[in-house]
């Protein structure tokens, strides 16, 4: 390898002399133009403190080499036209998503980030942390940086349609994956891609029938307070506990979707002058059911058995505790919605016709089918 070295240059510009003494042939020779070109290669490629380099680069042109600011100039010119061409290819889409709340949620990051990553998008990946207030500053940021989509699952179903309109005004197109929102211009959104969770409550209640025989006292742990599944699971539960005048609810409360806090609630379920007549739990996550197991063991019942466990998900973990026998039915909600939503992005950002709503496609395992299905789960 040949090298030019002058005054500290030499970090950048080490080349054969086939290539310097071509890029010298075709090297725009004006030195404002090699300034800018070189600059950029100092950026492209990383390099510490640019403007210091460059600055040594023409304050004292002659420590430089003619070979050196050709090489530059010609690195710059193709940094120049590649950036370009990557900013022209590359889809530009922020995500925010409501959190790191249970193994579900963690399943659908991975899942959207390896997608986008598979596709060579530019995803702006946002963590709201379970904040309404995280997720509407990351929808403005991203609508600040000019993405081309904004995609996000919702924390709550209410209070976006402000940032929604300023979304529109700013003419980018907003998808919604897994979680819904209420508001009174559907137009604020394209598309929505997630789970039927009303069904997904419907499924649940109808599971608990069968284990009960139709006769069940009921505590119910809720999702988030005014998120779209914990709204819809208990509407899809209670339409269908109308038909069984013995199944009743006779404990709900919030355990917002953790299972520290599906943990604590069942903790005081257990401690309610009533406790003893709860023979069912109906959590609207696995999350909540696991931690709910973990109280329900320390304070001597036998979970699965003393009191049957429905939960929602079909993660990993709920499918390891029904095959320990300590939870009945999970009822699948799908996280791994990545490449069914990057399907529906690709359109938009094209301005291609899509669904206003995507459902996806999911099942119910009860515990006699958790061993054989277990290796097959992937999340
Ligand atoms: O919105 C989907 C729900 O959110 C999942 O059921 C739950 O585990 C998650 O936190």
């Amino acid at each position: 390898m040949d090298s030019e070295t002058s005054g500290g240059t030499a970090e950048i510009i080490r080349f054969p002399k086939e290539i310097l003494d071509f890029s010298w042939k075709v090297a725009i020779s004006t030195p404002e133009e090699s300034y800018r070109l070189g600059f950029s290669v100092c950026e492209r490629f990383n390099l510490s403190n640019p403007q210091n380099m460059m600055k040594r680069l023409y304050v004292k042109p002659g420590r430089l080499s003619l070979g050196t600011v050709a090489v530059v100039c010609l690195v710059g010119l193709m940094a120049g036209r590649s950036t370009a061409e990557d900013a022209k290819k590359k889809l530009v889409v922020g995500f925010s998503q409501v959190g790191a709340e249970s193994q579900w949620r963690t399943a659908n990051t991975e899942s959207i980030k390896s997608e986008a990553a598979k596709r060579g998008i530019d995803l702006r990946f946002s963590d709201a942390q379970q904040k309404e207030e995280n997720q509407i500053k990351a929808i403005r940021s991203f609508i600040a940086q000019g993405v081309d989509v904004i995609a996000f699952s919702p924390v709550v179903e209410t209070g976006f349609e402000p940032v929604l309109q300023e979304a529109k005004k700013a003419g980018i197109p907003v998808v919604l994956s897994d979680r819904a929102v209420k508001v009174s211009d559907p137009s604020l959104y394209v598309s929505f891609i997630g789970s039927d969770f009303i069904e997904e409550g419907r499924r649940a209640a109808n599971e608990v029938a069968k284990l009960t025989g139709g006769k069940a006292k009921i505590a119910e742990l809720v999702g988030t307070v005014g998120s779209a599944p914990a709204i819809d699971r208990k509407k899809g539960f209670e339409e269908v506990l109308t038909k069984y005048p013995d199944m009743k609810i006779i404990m709900s409360q919030s355990g917002d979707f953790t299972r520290a806090k599906g943990k604590e609630v069942m903790e005081a379920f257990l401690k309610a002058p009533n406790a003893k007549d709860i023979n069912v739990l109906f959590a609207h996550n696995d999350d909540m059911a696991l931690g709910a197991i973990q109280a329900m063991e320390e304070a001597g019942i036998k979970p699965g058995t003393d009191i049957k466990i429905v939960s929602i998900d079909g993660v990993h973990g709920a499918f390891e505790a029904m095959k320990d026998g300590k939870l009945n039915v999970t009822v699948e909600c799908n996280p791994l919605l990545g490449p069914q939503l990057f399907d529906l992005i690709e359109k938009v950002a094209n301005k291609q016709e899509v669904p206003k709503r995507v459902v996806t496609q999911e099942g119910v395992y009860e515990q006699a089918q958790a061993a054989a299905e277990l290796p097959n789960r992937k999340y």
